[in-house]
């Protein structure tokens, strides 16, 4: 039996979203018969600008993503900071270059799932995750929230990132960011994630072997 494909695909500027990232791969590859791969978006940013805004070098160890290696995946967490309250221009700058996938319905049907960060606690959490719907309706694809799934997000004595939209971080609250509490939320993001990818594969292997017998048995019978 073949392996379902999950792809975690992240930008991130000062590293609050890669530590996410990381989590959702830990939590994904709990899961047995499902391929989990790590990618980076590409930075559109200059080296000045970088330099301004005081980012440290991208991870170069974990691969960009070239738009068109998405047709592979069977699902796509992908991972965002906010940019004021909306996607950030990298992301985007993937999502225009699929073109050649939304027109060929490539992506239609695949899953997708979200996760983010946010300097503020008010700062854009649920937005940023709306300001992508558009690209996951236009491609067709089938988005899986997070929901009320892990305890931590009802929490009130914490200050904890996230909500049902997905994993996430306020990645100025006081300690150590994203907390232990956010990245549990993300590992547990993952494994569900995989879990329904993998849940989705095989669905659609039984779908396929039943409508193949019902024919056969049509066409034995006329
Ligand atoms: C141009 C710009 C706009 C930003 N807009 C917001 C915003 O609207 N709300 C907010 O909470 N943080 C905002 N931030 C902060 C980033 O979201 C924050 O640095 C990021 O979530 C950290 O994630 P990272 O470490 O993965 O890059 C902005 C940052 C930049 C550079």
């Amino acid at each position: 039996m073949s392996a379902a494909k999950v792809y975690v695909v992240y930008y991130s500027t000062y590293g609050h979203v890669a530590k996410l990232a990381h989590a959702m791969v830990r939590g994904a590859r709990r899961v047995r018969n499902v391929d989990v791969k790590l990618y980076r978006v590409q930075e559109t940013l200059s080296d000045d600008i970088l330099k301004l805004m005081k980012a440290p070098p991208a991870d170069k160890s974990v691969p960009a993503i070239d738009p068109m290696e998405l047709a592979d995946a069977d699902g796509i967490l992908l991972g965002v900071p906010t940019r004021f309250g909306m996607v950030p221009a990298q992301t985007k700058a993937l999502m225009d270059a699929t073109g050649r996938l939304w027109v060929n319905n490539t992506l239609r049907d695949k899953l997708i799932g979200t996760f983010y960060s946010t300097n503020s606690q008010h700062g854009g959490q649920e937005s940023t995750i709306l300001s992508m719907l558009p690209y996951v309706v236009h491609l067709g694809m089938q988005f899986v929230p997070l929901g009320y799934a892990h305890p931590a997000l009802n929490e009130g004595k914490e200050i904890v990132g996230g909500s049902p939209y997905g994993a996430g971080t306020v990645a100025a609250a006081e300690g150590e960011r994203p907390s232990q509490t956010e990245l549990d939320v993300a590992e547990s993001q993952g494994e569900h994630f995989a879990q329904q990818t993998l849940i989705r594969m095989l669905g659609r292997q039984a779908f396929e072997q039943q409508q193949q017998q019902q024919q056969q048995q049509q066409q034995q019978q006329q």
